[in-house]
């Protein structure tokens, strides 16, 4: 982040610190729908639209290191095994044989030099070119060459390994945008994979993820973890093109963020600037990565899916080498026994929250300025999915204009 960035962004702090309203040119926003987290509908249309057509982080090049290596990835509900391949190259591929559709892998992960169909044996090498089949003489006109796996588009960002079931998808790089650009200062090229886990949790996945999308509630929800080291009305929330924002609040002086309060033998990552290293910052990737990206870490959290009213949530610790020490991880406690006390007080409430949507008595959602970035994934999320193709009663207008995406913002003609 430039010294002009900088300057703009703790101008803006103050602005939020100093006004009365919301910006004048900010609109009032519409109620969200209560059946965008309770309706089978619009769940589908999330699973046709959503989570087929977005990037979507599946893994860390350290969990298939050389060529060989092997990762089941069903998170999106999709059979897909992720391939390291002789050239280096990270391929991704629906673990689907051409033959009549076993799977060509069936542990979680692993080193093969060959992907070989268990079922009647059909064999393929690591860019998913079919080799050989048993018996190829009692198949008329096989033609090897149009039964490959069936790929799946795959592209990593530094050592992060994405997919994408849609063909048709921008490429990664033209996804995050000027994201991209923005976490170059983070060295996504050099972080190593400290920590993985995931925990279901018994509500819709975008009530647990919308609580890590606001600052709105950290006075309340979390007094004495998150409170005293963020200064919510200093808070500046941007939205970025393609669905995706962040936040950023400054420390108060004196502070230090949650990780090094835990650890303080961690190394730093050298590149990060004063906006990260000064404030709590938290980027939300459309759809369901939100991290808080600091001078030690890269922690992911991801929300996935597992029924109308049931999701995984997912804790992921990604950091430059911590040599001998033990490496870190930030979001859970005894080594993936249970939750860090941030997410703990996070996820207190999304049983009930759900318990309150499929009531009779739930309306909607009524959303401040403050709560902007949920507005805006909904809108964003509708504008992927096709505005047609929702009931009208799950719709949520498009209200905030270009006016308000990156490197728009009415706020700086104000300062
Ligand atoms: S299904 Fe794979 S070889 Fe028959
Ligand atoms: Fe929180």
């Amino acid at each position: 982040m430039d010294a002009q960035e900088i300057k703009a962004l703790k101008a803006l702090m103050e602005y939020e610190a100093s006004r009365t309203t919301p910006p004048a040119s900010f609109p009032a926003l519409p109620d969200l729908p209560g059946g965008r987290y309770t309706d089978p509908e619009f769940m589908a249309l999330e699973r046709a639209h959503i989570w087929r057509k977005s990037w979507l982080l599946a893994a860390h090049i350290d969990e298939l290191p050389e060529p060989g290596c092997f990762l089941l990835w069903e998170q999106a509900d999709q059979p897909v095994v992720i391939v390291h391949s002789e050239t280096g190259q990270i391929n991704a591929f629906y673990n689907t044989c051409s033959h009549r559709g076993a799977p060509v892998v069936t542990e979680p992960s692993g080193k093969k030099l060959r992907l070989t169909c268990r079922y009647h044996g059909w064999t393929y090498n690591h860019d998913g070119e079919l080799l050989s089949v048993r018996d190829p003489e009692d198949f008329k006109d096989l033609d090897f060459s149009c039964r490959s796996l069936s790929s799946v588009r795959c592209e990593q960002f530094g050592n992060l390994i994405f997919v994408n079931f849609d063909p048709d998808a921008p490429t990664l790089l033209d996804w995050l945008g000027p994201i991209a650009d923005e976490w170059a200062e983070f060295r996504f090229d050099q972080c190593r994979l400290a920590a993985r886990h995931q925990f279901t949790l018994n509500c819709n996945w975008k009530i647990a993820m919308e609580a890590n999308t606001e600052v709105y509630h950290v006075k309340s929800i979390h007094p004495s973890t998150v409170a005293p080291i963020l200064d919510d009305r200093r808070n500046v929330n941007t939205l970025y093109p393609n669905g995706h924002h962040r936040m950023v609040a400054p420390r108060p002086t004196g502070t230090v963020s949650t990780l090094e309060q835990q650890r303080s033998d961690l190394p730093e990552i050298a590149s990060v600037g004063e906006i990260a290293r000064t404030c709590t910052q938290s980027y939300g990737l459309f759809p369901n990565w939100v991290s808080p990206l600091s001078a030690f870490a890269i922690p992911p959290l991801l929300f996935w899916p597992k029924g109308i009213d049931q999701c995984v949530l997912e804790t992921w610790t990604f950091a430059p080498d911590w040599g001998e020490q033990p490496a870190p991880d930030l979001w859970t406690e005894d080594q993936g026994a249970r939750l860090a006390q941030v997410l703990r007080e996070d996820t207190e409430f999304g049983a009930w929250i759900q318990k309150s949507v499929n009531s009779y008595g739930f309306k909607g959602v009524p959303l401040s300025y403050q709560e902007a970035r949920i507005y805006y994934w909904h809108q964003s999320a509708d504008a992927l999915i096709g505005q047609d193709n929702i009931p009208k009663s799950l719709q949520v207008p498009p209200v905030i204009t270009d006016a308000w995406i990156y490197p728009n913002d009415p706020r700086r003609a104000e300062l």
